[in-house]
């Protein structure tokens, strides 16, 4: 069997973008490789697709990116969280701190059913506040968080310890 590819060697660090201090974590260079691209969906269905969702719950833009790929995998829904002014019908929203600023997300108040089991993922965990943000928008809903994906978890920011105690998170990659 051909052995997994390195996902870490995909991926390019810009210095000081978008702020000084900030180490950028580009994902372009791995998404404009298909197999490489492929590869990870495969990777994150693998971890998480025996959890019995039927949601996946993701935050634009990047978050989409992954997460139409791993619903599309595995056969489940896919919910869009957005920021301000972007979804039409009724939301929920949460303000949270990144990284590199503030920012708040909406959801669709009807976006999830009670006691549906839900994944969310990303291509990212920093400071943990947009995943954060989004499992409060899950429970808001009373749906189920079952897990969280992640393509690159940075461990020095522990955002990890934002989410809940004991929820599965599968990050690709940490540095
Ligand atoms: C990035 C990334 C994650 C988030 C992680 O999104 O895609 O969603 O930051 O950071 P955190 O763990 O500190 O919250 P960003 O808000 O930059 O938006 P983008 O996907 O539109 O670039
Ligand atoms: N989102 C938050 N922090 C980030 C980083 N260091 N690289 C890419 N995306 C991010």
């Amino acid at each position: 069997m051909a052995s997994p590819l390195d996902l870490a060697h995909y991926i390019r660090s810009i210095p000081d973008f978008p702020k000084k201090g900030i180490n950028f974590r580009d994902i372009t260079t791995l998404l404009s490789d298909g197999p490489a691209f492929r590869e990870c969906i495969d990777q994150l269905a693998a971890k998480l697709g025996h959890l019995g969702a039927t949601k996946v719950v993701c935050a634009e833009a990047r978050g989409f990116i992954f997460g139409a790929a791993l619903a599309y995998k595995l056969g489940i829904g896919f919910v869009p969280v957005r920021k301000p002014g972007k979804l039409p019908a009724r939301t929920i929203s949460v303000t949270y701190a990144l990284e590199y600023g503030t920012d708040t997300l909406h959801m669709h108040a009807d976006a999830l059913a009670a006691g549906e089991r839900v994944i969310v993922l990303d291509d990212l965990l920093a400071t943990g506040g947009t995943c954060r943000a989004i499992l409060q928008m899950i429970l808001m809903q009373h749906a189920i968080p079952v897990g969280v994906g992640f393509l690159i978890e940075l461990d020095a920011l522990g955002g990890r310890a934002k989410l809940i105690e004991g929820l599965a998170c599968s990050p690709l990659i940490d540095s």
